[in-house]
């Protein structure tokens, strides 16, 4: 979401042609559902009536989920998006420090307790995003720490505070944190330390790289029971070298020697159909996650291209839409092959509230649907991936 979000949202008349095109969809389906029953030869499974993302991926144990932007939850089209099609909801940006505690010592929960309460409502689980990141940090921490009216010592007892109180807060309502995002260089980072963890990450650059470690102890005293994960992006298969996804194996191996409570890895999954993926390098590196005896997840999938207008998000190249659906299937297929991979989030509901248009100029139609809330060929994609993926077994 950015300052052109207004612009960019769909009318409710052209939302609900939408929607209504979409039940006009699940209608027809429900008719091929009772030939194919009547029809089916024996040993093939009949075409399921209830073809959402989160009931077609029920018999494989997988959750899949959705960052959510509560503001949105009044539209009854994305309300019944939201909780109809995801078993797992993130809060895409109200778990976050600068949205919890804008001003120091007053919290603001609100929000995200709306997430909360309406993943409660849905039968949905919660993935709690983000405690310790370099973005998203509330001005009057940055302010006073670039000012020096904050020492490195104060800072410490700070972020202490902060992940034990938003842990506390929500005891018992997260099912996975995501303790600490982005803290790995890429190969275009300056200042990588020798194991890999990026040197001008903020917390890194403060308080050094033993932050992390202690983010994770905190957040477990505070709720013994949530599964916590590091979260970052390009490690596992986006990255030719795999340098990336190297260095995190083998800090989470030291993590889990030294007794640190990491229970995950969460991989984002941001593609561009612009550049390389491989989803046989993304299973292999889940699995070698998975082999440290870590879960693993997708948590940010989505697969940008290049677009006509910030506003109407129609991919320019014609074969797009079949690059898309290919990578978003390969992610997903990926995770499937992989017994630990516990859940696979997409990044945003729909174009119109995708962080892409903002981020990169002349990208977007990122998400499984469109500006109007239509679903596009990405979203059947991981429909037939996931009903696909229900007889096989999971390794
Ligand atoms: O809330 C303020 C509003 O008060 C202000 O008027 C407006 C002016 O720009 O900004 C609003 O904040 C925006 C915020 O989203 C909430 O809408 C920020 O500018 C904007 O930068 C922020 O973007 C978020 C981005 O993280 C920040 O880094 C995106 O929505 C969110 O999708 C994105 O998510 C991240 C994950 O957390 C971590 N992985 C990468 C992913 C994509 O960047």
């Amino acid at each position: 979401m950015n300052n052109s979000h207004n612009s960019r949202r769909p009318l409710a008349a052209r939302r609900l042609a939408g929607v209504v095109a979409a039940a006009a969809a699940v209608s027809i389906a429900l008719v091929s559902t009772a030939n194919a029953a009547t029809h089916a030869a024996p040993g093939t499974r009949p075409h399921p009536a209830d073809t959402s993302l989160r009931a077609l991926a029920e018999p494989t144990g997988l959750r899949i989920g959705v960052s959510i932007n509560p503001d949105r939850l009044s539209d009854p089209a994305y309300a019944a998006i939201a909780g109809g099609q995801f078993s797992t909801v993130t809060p895409e940006n109200q778990m976050k420090w600068d949205n919890i505690e804008p001003t120091q010592g007053t919290y603001h929960w609100a929000p995200a307790e709306k997430v909360v309460a309406f993943a409660d409502a849905h039968g949905q689980k919660v993935r709690g995003h983000t405690l310790l990141w370099a973005n998203q940090i509330p001005s009057w921490l940055t302010d006073d720490v670039g000012n020096g009216s904050i020492t490195d010592a104060q800072l410490r007892t700070i972020v202490k505070k902060h992940v034990i109180d938003e842990v506390s807060h929500f005891r018992g309502k997260i099912w996975q944190w995501d303790v600490a995002n982005e803290m790995f260089a890429n190969s275009w980072d300056a200042n990588p330390l020798p194991d890999g963890i990026n040197g001008d990450e903020f917390w890194v650059q403060h308080l050094g790289e033993g932050i992390i470690a202690d983010a994770f102890r905190w957040a477990h005293a505070a709720d013994p029971h949530a599964l916590l994960f590091y979260n970052d992006y390009n490690i596992s298969g986006e990255d030719g070298t795999n340098a990336k996804a190297d260095a995190v194996y083998a800090w989470a191996k030291k993590m889990r020697a030294e007794g640190v409570p990491i229970d995950g890895i969460g991989e984002q999954g941001h593609l561009d159909t612009q550049y390389g993926f491989s989803g046989d390098l993304e299973r292999s590196d889940l699995q070698r996650y998975a082999g440290l005896g870590l879960k693993v997840a997708i948590t940010e999938a989505d697969v940008r291209t290049f677009v006509d207008s910030a506003a109407t998000q129609v991919p320019t190249d014609s074969l797009a839409a079949s690059a898309q659906s290919n990578e978003f299937s390969q992610e997903l297929q990926a995770c499937l092959e992989v017994r630990s991979c516990i859940s696979f989030t997409v990044w945003d509901v729909d174009d119109a509230d995708s962080w892409v248009p903002g981020t990169f100029a002349g990208e977007g139609a990122a998400t499984l649907y469109d500006v109007n809330l239509k679903p596009k060929a990405q979203y059947t994609a991981l429909q037939q991936t996931l009903q696909l993926a229900a007889g096989a077994p999971r390794r």
